[in-house]
């Protein structure tokens, strides 16, 4: 069996999985934010990084990657995305034009890690200081950053947070 995962944060740029088929993706109500605790990745339990979940907004259009998979696949990727990560299923609209549906991983407000809004400053601050396992937070911003450019995305909060560890540097 076959399935469409879209990818909006490390899933766009770190893949260690895979694939038959990837191409750009949009799905629509949804924003990218970085309000999602980690703790086995940027970051550790006791000083968990910032990382990206998505949030309802309607009327927005989040754009990442999208990629089909055998269904085998989602083991590792539950394993990487455990931390307070959920599977949903949501319309996704390829860069093809075709209409899909696919499994996003989103982590609400629910999970133990989550960590909510701050102010953009503070966003920056608390990304400029974190580390974990897979390398420091501060990569994680940027690469995702450098990718969503490659791609030609436009993503305001990314782009702002980006700008502000410039600042920090
Ligand atoms: C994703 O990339 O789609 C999920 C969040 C992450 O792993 O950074």
């Amino acid at each position: 069996m076959l399935h469409w995962v879209f990818g909006y944060g490390s899933l766009i740029y770190k893949v260690d999985f895979p694939y038959l088929a990837r191409q750009p993706a949009h799905i629509l109500g949804w924003e990218r934010r970085f309000w999602q605790g980690s703790h086995d990745h940027r970051g550790t339990p006791e000083a968990p990084g910032r990382v990206v979940t998505l949030v309802e907004v309607a009327g927005q259009r989040c754009d990442g990657v999208a990629y089909c998979i055998s269904e085998s696949v989602f083991e590792h990727l539950d394993h990487r995305e455990k931390n307070g990560y959920r599977r949903v299923d949501t319309p996704m609209t390829l860069a093809d034009r075709r209409e899909v549906t696919a499994t996003v991983y989103i982590a609400d407000e629910r999970n133990h890690a989550f960590l909510g809004p701050e102010t953009l400053y503070e966003i920056a601050q608390h990304i400029d200081r974190s580390h974990g396992p897979s390398g420091s937070n501060r990569e994680y911003l940027l690469t995702l950053a450098e990718s969503l450019r490659e791609m030609g995305v436009h993503d305001q909060h990314v782009f702002d947070l980006e700008a502000l560890l410039f600042d920090n540097a």
